[in-house]
């Protein structure tokens, strides 16, 4: 159990989610989701079923209900290989018995919204994720008008890897969804390797752009009809060049 005294005053204790919190649980998921849960996933939930948890409680409320559901995280281990984000992550081809936590559900009630309550359950999430040796990241969706939680996992320093168009359909419509993520362990984006061969075009191209400015001015001093065939060569190096950064440009 995590004991957090909040800049409010409220002394905010982080705790597992147990059967006595289902009734709670299910008013709050009714209350802040658009989605509508199954009990089954609330069975899960309360009984630790393949799902672990953790429930804020206000233990200064002075209205006796200190022990009552304020906000809650619930997560799921995944195996990386047979899950299709394992794929996206780039841990899908993978023989080993990596792992990713994925946040299904999490949430605070209104008038305790913005006391970093989510912060420190999502912060419990990463603790257990870097606590299982095979878990390579954390991660999530979020439905694309979500700001608030959108700006909130910005600043838990998670990443955006993806817009998943139509990924959930609510009401007859469908939204686009971003996979958010968190890497643990040494986990690593599979866009590292991308990353790295864009820097070292980026300098090659800096090395070739100075190397044909170095010949171009040393041209400009060579006889006439030599130098009109050098510029000839110049034209298409400049071509080759303009052609690299465009190419560059994509990818940024
Ligand atoms: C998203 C949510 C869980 C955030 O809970 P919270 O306890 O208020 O979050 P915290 O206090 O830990 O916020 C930390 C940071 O998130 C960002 N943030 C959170 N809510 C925000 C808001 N409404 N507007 C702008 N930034 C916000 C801020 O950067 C904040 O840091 P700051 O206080 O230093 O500015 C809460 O708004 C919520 O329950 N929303 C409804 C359910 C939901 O959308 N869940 C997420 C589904 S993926």
């Amino acid at each position: 159990m995590v004991i957090h005294i909040s800049e409010h005053g409220q002394n905010i204790v982080y705790r597992p989610i147990r059967p006595s919190d289902r009734e709670a649980l299910e008013a709050m998921h009714a209350a802040l989701f658009p989605i509508r849960y199954e009990p089954e996933f609330f069975l899960n939930v309360v009984n630790g079923h393949d799902i672990v948890s953790w429930a804020a409680v206000d233990r200064s409320r002075p209205d006796g209900n200190d022990d009552e559901i304020i906000g809650f995280v619930t997560v799921r281990v995944m195996i990386a290989t047979e899950n299709e984000i394992g794929d996206i992550l780039g841990y899908g081809s993978s023989r080993t018995n990596q792992t990713l936590v994925y946040i299904l559900t999490l949430g605070v009630a209104e008038q305790y919204r913005n006391l970093g309550i989510a912060s420190s359950l999502v912060q419990e999430v990463i603790k257990y994720a870097s606590s299982l040796p095979e878990c390579k990241a954390v991660y999530l969706h979020v439905i694309d008008y979500n700001e608030s939680a959108i700006l909130f996992y910005k600043k838990m320093n998670f990443r955006c890897l993806r817009r998943l168009p139509s990924f959930y359909y609510i009401n007859s419509q469908h939204f686009d969804a971003y996979l958010y993520v968190y890497y643990v362990n040494g986990g690593r984006s599979p866009q590292s390797a991308l990353d790295f061969v864009v820097a070292v075009t980026t300098y090659l191209r800096g090395i070739f752009t100075s190397w044909a400015t170095r010949l171009w001015k040393r041209e400009q001093k060579i006889p006439g009809w030599s130098k009109c065939k050098k510029a000839t060569s110049f034209f298409n190096l400049n071509r080759m060049i303009k052609s690299t950064n465009n190419r560059g440009c994509q990818h940024v």
